[in-house]
């Protein structure tokens, strides 16, 4: 008992040590509210005002969006369109898969074989949004986000994320210069981040999703305190929650179909726009998992010492015991990764 218990015990220090390190960039993202690189409303024409915009344009005139094929929901269809319809002199782009497929093939061989082997089709349409807009720049905009007034403003500068509450940015809605450094590290960044996580929403959120990006965006801004963010080409500005989608003159508006189509996707822009109470429901399902693998596995070790107790001399019991105890160590551990792999078979 006292040799696995000190392994267990050993395993947890390491773990807490290593997720503590590893989530001290997410304790910093809580209270990160981005108000250093927000774009103020005062920036920004009000919509519809005759002035015309005096700043120049850095950010290509291109919108992408990505779905599985051609065949848009007709929930979704009216959201596309909108968007569409403001922006007749913008070149647009729907991402289909076999589209994405063959741009990865094409211009980022080395990345293909992570591409298409990630197991959820969401870190794909996520992984894919990084790369066409460090490649091509532009905007990108999820399906479910309609377009309510022209997005010119938006694109005097480098680069822009989206704010979420309470924190963290969102990869629904971004736009770039091509070959924007902070895209391009995100790219770069989307290979060391494909590790499976014990659920698939985490899975998903920290190799590709909001989290990943978050997590980049805040390491990203730590780097360059030091440089005149004026001057800096690197900077990615943050578009609030008043000016995404809150008022009459924001500049998105999500829609809410209610067709029984793209269930699957309502389910996905969900997530993207509660990512952080996923993970930390992830953590705790995670936590409580690991709680009763442990119980399960003190009781297997008692009831074994017992029946051997029981059968041979103490003297032998306490001998035999460490020996043992090395088997149902391997056990639990081959058991978790059985569950594992079921939990991940759920696909989400
Ligand atoms: C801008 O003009 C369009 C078309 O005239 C109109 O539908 C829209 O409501 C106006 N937006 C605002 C915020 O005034
Ligand atoms: C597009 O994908 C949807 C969902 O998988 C499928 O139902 C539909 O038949 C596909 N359309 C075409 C034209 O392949």
């Amino acid at each position: 008992m006292r040799r696995s218990l000190l392994i267990f015990l050993l395993a947890t220090v390491v773990i807490v040590t290593l997720l503590l390190h590893s989530v001290s960039t997410l304790l910093s993202l809580l209270i990160e509210d981005a108000s250093a690189d927000a774009i103020h409303r005062s920036e920004l024409p009000a919509p519809n005002s005759t002035l015309l915009e005096t700043r120049p344009q850095l950010i290509p005139k291109i919108i992408h969006q990505t779905y599985i094929n051609e065949s848009i929901p007709p929930n979704w269809k009216p959201a596309q369109q909108s968007c569409i319809d403001l922006h007749p002199d913008y070149e647009y782009i729907l991402w289909t898969d076999a589209k994405c497929h063959d741009f990865i093939a094409k211009e980022y061989p080395w990345f293909l074989s992570t591409f298409v082997g990630y197991k959820h089709n969401i870190q794909r349409a996520d992984a894919i949004r990084y790369f066409v807009l460090a490649h091509y720049g532009g905007i990108y905009i999820d399906l479910d986000d309609g377009c309510k007034r022209r997005l010119d403003p938006l694109l005097s500068y480098t680069a822009w994320v989206r704010r979420t509450r309470p924190t963290g940015i969102s990869n629904d809605v971004m736009a770039a210069i091509p070959q924007h450094p902070f895209f391009l590290r995100v790219m770069e960044s989307l290979q060391g981040a494909n590790r499976s996580w014990l659920l698939p929403y985490i899975t998903i959120m920290a190799s590709t999703g909001p989290l990943f990006l978050s997590v980049i965006w805040k390491k990203w801004m730590g780097q360059h305190a030091h440089l005149d963010p004026d001057k800096w080409i690197g900077r990615v500005r943050v578009l609030m929650p008043d000016e995404y989608n809150k008022h009459a003159w924001s500049f998105f508006k999500t829609y809410k179909g209610d067709s029984w189509h793209g269930k699957d996707a309502r389910f996905i822009f969900w997530m993207g726009k509660n990512w952080l109470l996923l993970t930390v429901l992830g953590f705790l399902l995670a936590a409580v998992v690991g709680l009763a693998i442990w119980w399960l596995y003190s009781r297997v070790i008692t009831l074994g010492a017992r029946r051997r107790a029981a059968g041979a001399s103490p003297r032998l019991a306490a001998f035999r015991f460490p020996v043992v105890s090395g088997v149902p160590l391997f056990r639990k551990w081959s058991g978790s990764q059985q569950t594992y792999e079921l939990v991940e078979q759920h696909d989400a």
